[in-house]
């Protein structure tokens, strides 16, 4: 943990370095302080998405890498069936596992704090929580990513702040989706599953 702190503490330090404000760079390192192992991605360089324009390259993107699945209330449980009015204004239903239980965030509310070398920035250092694909954020080139930025700026802003995280153990009052590891019931008559399968008799 401390290891994680200091490493996450010195990239803000070349944040603030870079131009970004302190105290901006502390609010997103207080946001930013979660337990997390995501193993180091090399961002993408040299490829971006083609498009009429950089919001249509940003929708697209949007689109095509899950970012609705979660962000976007609902859209999974309708079949992406979900106006483009409502995408990415985060979801009030939590995914639980043993990370405790995490809520997807208001992208809109998000970046209009935001300007976008700032964006850049922050999603190649951000770290969290389960189930967001951290890897996938961070691996997109800069090109891309501030596509994805013109097309959120691009939508007005909506919605609340997704609920806070809730730590593993502790009372949960939203609906959540369960990710916790289960083990399949025994079947009747089966040897348990630890058991490993008699061999088949020689010919
Ligand atoms: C499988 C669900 C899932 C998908 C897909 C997903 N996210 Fe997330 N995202 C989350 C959750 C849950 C969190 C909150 C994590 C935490 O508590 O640390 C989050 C957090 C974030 C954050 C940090 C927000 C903040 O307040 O600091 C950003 C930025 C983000 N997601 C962007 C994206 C983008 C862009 C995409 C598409 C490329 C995407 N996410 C796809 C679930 C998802």
């Amino acid at each position: 943990m401390g290891t994680k702190h200091a490493v996450l503490r010195s990239r803000l330090v070349w944040m603030a370095g870079l131009g970004v404000s302190a105290a901006l760079a502390a609010g997103y390192a207080a946001r930013a302080g979660a337990e997390s192992s995501v193993a180091p991605v090399t961002p993408a360089t040299s490829i971006r998405v083609q498009a009429a324009s950089p919001v249509d390259a940003g929708r697209y993107l949007v689109t095509v890498s899950g970012c609705n699945d979660c962000h976007t209330p609902g859209y999974m449980q309708k079949d992406g069936h979900v106006p483009e009015t409502e995408w990415l204004t985060g979801s009030p239903v939590g995914w639980q596992g043993p990370w405790g239980t995490s809520y997807a965030s208001n992208l809109r509310l998000l970046l209009q704090d935001m300007d976008e070398d700032t964006w850049v920035q922050y999603a190649r250092i951000r770290d969290g929580h389960p189930p967001m694909p951290w890897w996938a954020l961070k691996t997109l080139s800069d090109e891309d990513l501030r596509s994805l930025y013109q097309y959120v700026r691009s939508l007005p802003v909506a919605g609340e702040p997704a609920p806070a995280f809730v730590p593993p153990g502790q009372p949960v009052s939203t609906p959540y989706i369960s990710l916790m590891p289960q083990m399949p019931a025994p079947v009747p008559g089966t040897p348990p599953s630890d058991t490993p399968a008699a061999p088949a008799p020689m010919p």
